[in-house]
């Protein structure tokens, strides 16, 4: 389910029944947890409308599912919601707990970093020149399959009722991170540390992003930059 119909992905994919549906308005939301015995929800809008979307609109589906006797609801946060001040984060903490308060019985999966988002956030930061950042910022990324493998065996696990989390194999610093993805991609540019202030650095430093959780991943950070760049992706 998305707000898009199949035809983006160029033509169905076999076995698979796509059903278009807005968490903004409700609407296609009830045909789309039809029939429905479990499902999985990973939709968001980070950085558009996300009370609308991530809070109200996770109501939605929760109170259609209810309503459609649907079995079990999965729903996809993200480790340090419950402890970096970022708005999205306010947004998705508070979403678990609609999920948690709603009428499907539910299990919730926390996960780290996905590298695309990370590669996103550097080549953000990479925009002026020299790698912005805080060199001392933990992140532990999580290869995405791996994430979906997890969140397949919590389906079929069945609800738990419980906040589980899951991480990546290791727990780099951002200057450690930023150094590795350079040079996978042949690039010089100088990292250039900027400190982040107040609560929300303190919290970043401290490992807010990363989780003790096991069991982990295994693909890393540099299996990443191996995949997308060739060499060695800085192992
Ligand atoms: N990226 C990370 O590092 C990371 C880490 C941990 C957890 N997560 C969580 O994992 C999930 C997926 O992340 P992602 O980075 O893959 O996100 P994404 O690429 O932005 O995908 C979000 C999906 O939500 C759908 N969506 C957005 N607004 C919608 C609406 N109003 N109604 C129905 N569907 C809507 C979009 O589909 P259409 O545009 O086709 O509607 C899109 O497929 C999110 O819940 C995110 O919080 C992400």
């Amino acid at each position: 389910m998305s707000r898009r119909t199949a035809g983006h992905l160029g033509s169905a994919v076999a076995g698979v029944e796509w059903v278009a549906a807005d968490l903004a308005t409700g609407a296609g939301l009830a045909a789309a947890v039809d029939g429905m015995e479990a499902m999985l929800h990973l939709a968001s809008s980070p950085t558009r409308r996300t009370h609308e979307i991530d809070v109200l609109g996770t109501r939605r589906l929760a109170l259609a599912a209810g309503h459609a006797g649907v079995d079990h609801l999965v729903y996809i946060s993200i480790v340090g919601v419950d402890r970096v001040p970022f708005g999205y984060y306010r947004h998705k903490l508070a979403a678990e707990q609609v999920v948690a308060a709603g009428p499907v019985p539910w299990s919730v999966l926390r996960a780290t970093q996905f590298p695309e988002f990370l590669e996103e956030l550097l080549r953000g930061a990479s925009r002026l020149g020299p790698v912005l950042g805080d060199p001392r910022v933990l992140a532990q990324p999580v290869d995405p399959g791996e994430v979906a493998g997890r969140l397949a065996a919590m389906l079929a696990a069945g609800p738990s009722g419980r906040i589980e989390e899951f991480g990546g194999p290791e727990v780099l610093r951002y200057d450690e991170a930023a150094r590795a993805w350079r040079k996978a991609r042949r690039s010089h540019r100088p990292l250039l540390p900027v400190r982040i202030p107040g609560r929300l650095g303190r919290e970043l430093r401290a490992g807010g992003l990363t989780t003790a959780a096991t069991p982990t991943g295994t693909r890393t950070w540099a299996d990443h930059l191996a995949d997308t760049y060739g060499g060695t992706g800085g192992r």
